[in-house]
C-alpha cells in the first residue's frame, strides 16, 4: 500500500481564518425536515454523527431558520431560542470528542419559500394546514399556489438582520466551528439580490448594489456576532439559470462585495429563484466553472458543489484550482463513509478509520492473506 495522504489534495488539510479542517471534504447542507419546534433530535445526531465519523472534513448542518417564519417546513431546524442551543450542543461535541472534522451550521430565513412541506411531501408547496404568514423582498409569490408574502419594510427588514445576528450569538454558544449563510436557490436573501423577485423601488431594490444591501447588513449582523477566527461563507445561486435574473457575472460582483464584508469563501451552487424555474440538476460538475471564476476573479476561496460523486472527480477539482473545498450532498446520504472509502480507493496507510473501526483495514488484509495461505485466490 501507498500512503499517499501527503500527495492526494481530498486529504491535504485546509484553514480558513482560525479553523483548520483535515481534508477538503465537505458534508453539503441537507434539511432533513424531521426537527420537533426547531430543535434537533436524535435524528440529526446519528445523521450529522455518522458523517463525521465517516470521515468529511467539514460537516455542514441544514439551513436553520433564524426565526419561526423563517423556517421552510414546521421539521426545519432552528437556531432562534435558548432550546435549540442545546439540542445543537449535543451534536457538536459529540462531533468534537468522536471524530476529526469540524462542524458548522448553515443560517437562513426562507422568505417566500417557507410554510411548505417537506421534500417528500411535495417541494415548495404549501402545507395542507396550519401555513403561517410569510415574508419577502416583494409581494410576489414563488410558485403557482403559494402563498403571496408580505413586502418587507424597514421595520422587519432591521427585525430579520437582528435575528440574524441573535442567531450568530447562539452558533457560537452552541459550538459550532463556523457559519454558512443560505444566500441561494430563491430564499429571502437570494430572493434580495436577485432582479426576478427583488422588485422593490427603495435602497433595497433596483441596481446590485441595492439589492445586495440586505444581504450585506446580514453579514456585518453575523460578523458582528462572531469571534475574528471564526469563518463565515455565503451560498449563493452562481446564476438564476433565467433571462432577466443574475448570472455568473453578478455572482464574481457579489462574491466581491461579500468579501469585503468579510465573507472566507463562497460555495457556488445556482437556480430556484422560482417555482417556473427550480433548480437545475446540474451535469456532473456542471456548477464547477461558477466556483472557478469566483475564485479567481474575485479572489476568494470556493466550495464547489452540484452532483460531484467520485474520487477522481473531486481530486480533478482540487488539482486544477477549480475550488478550494467539494461539498458532496447525496453522495454522502448514499455512503456516510465516503472520505473513508476514499482513502481505501487511493491506497493510503492510514485512512483515518475510528478505532472502534480499526478492524476494518485492518481485517481486510488479514483476511486476503488468510485466504491466500488457505490457496484461495484474494
Ligand atoms: C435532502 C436534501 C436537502 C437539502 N437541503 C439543503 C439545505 O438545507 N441547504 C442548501 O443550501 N442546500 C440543500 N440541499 C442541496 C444540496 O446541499 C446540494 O447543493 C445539492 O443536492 C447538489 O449536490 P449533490 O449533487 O451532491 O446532491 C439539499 C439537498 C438534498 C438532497
Amino acid at each position: 500500500m501507498n500512503d499517499i495522504a501527503d500527495t492526494s489534495p481530498i486529504f491535504s488539510p485546509y484553514k480558513l481564518r482560525d479553523l483548520e479542517l483535515p481534508n477538503r471534504v465537505v458534508v453539503s447542507p441537507m434539511c432533513q425536515y424531521s426537527a420537533e419546534e426547531g430543535t434537533p433530535n436524535d435524528w440529526h445526531l446519528v445523521h450529522l454523527g455518522s458523517r463525521a465519523v465517516g470521515g468529511a472534513g467539514l460537516i455542514i448542518a441544514e439551513m436553520s431558520g433564524v426565526s419561526p417564519i423563517g423556517r421552510i417546513t414546521p421539521g426545519c431546524t432552528g437556531m432562534y431560542v435558548d432550546a435549540h442551543v442545546e439540542g445543537w450542543r449535543r451534536i457538536t461535541d459529540f462531533v468534537h470528542k468522536r471524530s476529526d472534522a469540524k462542524i458548522g451550521i448553515q443560517l437562513g430565513h426562507a422568505g417566500r419559500k417557507a410554510s411548505t412541506k417537506p421534500l417528500w411531501q411535495g417541494q415548495n408547496q404549501p402545507l395542507d394546514s396550519g401555513n403561517w404568514k410569510i415574508i419577502a423582498a416583494s409581494a410576489e409569490a414563488y410558485g403557482e399556489g403559494n402563498q403571496v408574502p408580505q413586502a418587507m419594510d424597514q421595520s422587519m427588514i432591521d427585525e430579520v438582520v437582528a435575528q440574524f445576528g441573535k442567531a450568530a450569538e447562539r452558533v457560537v454558544e452552541a459550538g459550532f466551528d463556523m457559519i454558512e449563510i443560505h444566500g441561494a436557490h430563491g430564499y429571502l436573501i437570494s430572493g434580495f439580490m436577485s432582479p426576478i423577485s427583488n422588485k422593490r423601488n427603495d435602497d433595497y431594490g433596483g441596481d446590485l448594489p441595492n439589492r445586495m444591501r440586505f444581504p450585506l447588513q446580514v453579514v456585518d449582523s453575523i460578523r458582528a456576532a462572531l469571534p475574528d477566527g471564526m469563518p463565515l461563507g455565503v451560498r449563493i445561486s452562481a446564476t438564476d439559470g433565467v433571462e432577466g435574473g443574475n448570472t455568473d457575472d453578478d455572482a464574481v460582483k457579489t462574491s466581491r462585495m461579500f468579501k469585503d464584508h468579510g465573507v472566507d469563501y463562497i460555495t457556488a451552487s445556482a437556480g430556484g429563484i422560482a417555482g417556473w424555474s427550480m433548480i437545475p440538476r446540474p451535469e456532473p460538475l456542471g456548477y464547477v466553472p461558477f466556483a472557478r471564476r469566483i475564485k479567481h476573479e474575485a479572489s476568494i476561496a470556493t466550495m464547489a458543489v452540484g452532483n460531484i460523486n467520485t474520487v477522481e472527480e473531486v481530486e480533478g477539482i482540487l488539482r486544477q484550482g477549480d475550488a478550494d473545498l467539494v461539498a458532496l450532498a447525496r453522495g454522502h446520504l448514499r455512503d456516510s463513509y465516503w472520505s473513508l472509502h476514499a482513502t481505501q480507493e487511493l491506497g493510503m496507510r492510514d485512512g483515518g478509520w475510528p478505532d472502534q473501526y480499526v478492524a476494518v483495514p485492518r481485517q481486510d488484509s488479514l483476511w486476503r492473506k488468510d485466504r491466500n495461505a488457505a490457496g484461495e485466490s484474494a
